[in-house]
């Protein structure tokens, strides 16, 4: 099998972690390396979160290399009431730093230049590592085949503010390098589709079921997430949006795109907010921006990677509509 080079770019946080069970556990994608940035919580602990992520699934395998500890200029504001002091729910499992001691932007700068043209970069986390690369040298980011990005909020509210959503609201500055620097076959994808990728009560409970370790982890780090959703939104269940993005590097029927060109606000009111033109489709400077997901597709293939020793169950739950 020809498998697709991925890299991905994090800040684990729960959502991110159950997007590296995903990719880790996906027989398509050859997992080059887990680059972190610190975002949802602060990188040492977002690459402990990662470390663990991987170990769980048995994959020691990956390399997972540390990049920026602060935003570009703004004061770092991390997103502990939504993840947990820990980032992943406050759960507090042992811990175990990953050994490797190249920066993200070493990593992927070296891994871009072995493999032009062939490596694809799904970036989960504000965009201060990319943005650091983009400062170091203006090229090499083109050398990617495919950059796909979890931000931004188009059509519908942000989560840090009526318009910003996280990772573009914590670093502004970055993102905005990001997206001045008019790189090819980029896409994004916003709130306005993963706010569709909702983990129900039913699904979790589903998942509790199995009493494998990869669930007990999955229903340990979410409890925090619920919680939350129910506090903030009242809303059951929680989003997983970063699984997404590698939800649909395996299946692309998932999302459907239209292009437009992403500009990003820094300052004031509207700090980290992405401001959409969809009349200016240039190839180079526009984005393809996700417009509708297929959410049952979504969690069939994200159930059945993570659990696929209990497919006949999930089948049974879809039949019975219990779940999708
Ligand atoms: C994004 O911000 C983080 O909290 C999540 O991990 C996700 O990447 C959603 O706004
Ligand atoms: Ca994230």
């Amino acid at each position: 099998m020809n498998k697709m080079k991925l890299i991905m770019d994090v800040d684990p946080g729960i959502d991110d972690s159950l997007a590296l069970l995903l990719a880790g556990l996906s027989p398509e994608l050859e997992l080059m390396a887990i680059t972190v940035v610190s975002g949802n919580i602060e990188v040492h602990q977002a690459a402990r979160n990662a470390l663990f992520a991987m170990n769980m699934i048995g994959r020691k395998d990956v390399l997972i290399a540390k990049g920026c500890e602060l935003p570009l200029q703004r004061n770092y504001v991390d997103a502990t009431d939504t993840h947990g002091k820990d980032g992943i729910g406050e759960v507090y499992y042992p811990k175990e730093d990953p050994t490797n001691k190249q920066s993200a932007s070493e990593v992927i700068i070296r891994l871009l230049k072995q493999y032009p043209n062939e490596i694809t970069i799904a970036a989960l986390g504000p965009l201060s590592n990319l943005a650091t690369i983009i400062q170091m040298d203006r090229e090499v980011l083109k050398l990617a085949k495919e950059i796909v990005i979890m931000g931004g909020s188009v059509n519908v509210c942000g989560n840090c503010s009526p318009v910003a959503e996280y990772n573009f609201w914590c670093d502004p500055h970055s993102a905005k390098i990001f997206f001045d620097a008019k790189l090819p076959n980029l896409s994004l994808v916003p709130l306005d589709v993963t706010y569709k990728i909702l983990l129900t009560p039913n699904m979790r409970e589903t998942i509790r079921q199995f009493k494998t370790p990869i669930s007990q982890y999955v229903v340990d780090i979410t409890g925090f997430y619920v919680d939350f959703h129910w506090a903030q939104e009242r809303t059951l269940g929680c989003v997983i949006n970063d699984p997404l993005v590698i939800a649909y590097l395996l299946d692309r029927s998932i999302l459907t795109f239209k292009s437009g060109h992403v500009a990003i606000e820094t300052e004031g009111l509207a700090m980290g907010e992405s401001v959409v033109d969809f009349r200016n489709t240039d190839r180079y400077g526009s984005s393809n921006i996700a417009q509708s997901v297929d959410s049952k597709k979504f969690f069939e293939l994200f159930l059945s990677r993570l659990f696929h020793e209990h497919m006949e169950d999930i089948q049974r739950m879809i039949e019975k509509r219990m779940i999708l």
